[in-house]
């Protein structure tokens, strides 16, 4: 694997793969990888003969409260990781690479409707800040393949919508949250908590199950359900910030009739934000 630090060494190194006649797979990442992000790269070895992972903490996804400057850097360990998973190559930008004009006059895409709510309304602008980064790191790269984790349901939501709405020729996977074996799921802000946050955090999932669990078993009253999951949430220790039912491919609120659901969530546990979600289908 070489790790490329410029857009130009990218694009000449995507540029000789393509020349052999190589399908280009990417995984966009922000590093401090974990299992969840190397079954992103798996996925990606298995449907492409040239794999990209790019490595980059995007400034202009973070709010001004947030964790960016504490924000896990691990690079050594993380090549080792890319390596063993079949990555053929990284890109790992600084800032004045991906933002040579800086951040204050860069052109913004916005992806109305399904970045708002949820964590589009907790983090004003991240979702701009995600789309933005990932249309220029797509330009960057041009693959033909993006693998995404399920994780982030609401991403991969805005970057489907996007590729769409902007004619990218770009295949968009969504690959299952990878978790650990209490059932939460693995996230590099899991690093954040003590010892008795970490034993509380599988909360989060349990609860989300306990919710889809009385929805398949017939209960619609989402409004009770929800609140009952709030309580269970507060009662493991979490300060809960959205717990919501929607309906799993536009992510608009889900209403009786909805067959394809998602329950997303976020939470805090102390000052550390996480989030899950559970998508299933009623039949
Ligand atoms: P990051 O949080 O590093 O996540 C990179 C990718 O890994 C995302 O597609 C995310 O959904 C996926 N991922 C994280 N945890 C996962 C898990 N437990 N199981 C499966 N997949 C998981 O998401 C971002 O970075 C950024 O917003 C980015 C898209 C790179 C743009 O800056």
């Amino acid at each position: 694997m070489i790790t490329v630090k410029t857009v130009r060494e990218l694009r000449a190194a995507v540029a000789r793969a393509r020349s052999e006649g190589k399908r280009v797979g990417f995984v966009p990442t922000m590093g401090n990888l974990h299992a969840g992000h190397v079954a992103l790269v798996d996925k990606a070895s298995q449907r492409a003969d040239f794999v990209v992972t790019s490595i980059f903490v995007n400034p202009l996804q973070f709010g001004p409260s947030e964790d960016l400057a504490k924000y896990p850097r691990t690079l050594v360990a993380d090549q080792e990781k890319l390596v063993a998973a079949g990555c053929h190559l990284l890109f790992h930008p600084d800032v004045e690479e991906m933002y040579p004009d800086g951040m204050q006059g860069q052109t913004r895409v916005n992806v109305p409707i399904v970045s708002e709510g949820l964590c589009g309304g907790s983090r004003p602008g991240h979702f701009e800040g995600v789309a933005t980064v990932v249309s220029k790191l797509f330009n960057m790269v041009q693959p033909d393949l993006a693998v995404f984790g399920e994780k982030d349901f609401q991403q991969l939501a805005v970057i489907r919508k996007l590729a769409r709405d902007l004619n990218m020729p770009i295949q968009i996977i969504g690959e299952p949250t990878v978790r650990a074996e209490d059932g939460l799921a693995l996230s590099s802000r899991n690093g954040y908590l003590d010892d008795a946050q970490r034993n509380a955090a599988p909360a989060l999932y349990r609860t989300l199950q306990q919710l889809a669990k009385a929805i398949r078993e017939g209960h619609r009253d989402f409004d009770q359900l929800v609140a009952e999951g709030q309580a269970e949430l507060v009662k493991a220790g979490f300060r809960p910030d959205y717990l919501e039912i929607r309906e799993a491919t536009h992510l608009r609120p889900a209403n009786a009739e909805d067959l394809q659901l998602v329950i997303l969530a976020a939470a805090f546990m102390g000052a550390t934000r996480l989030i899950d979600n559970l998508a299933f289908n009623i039949d």
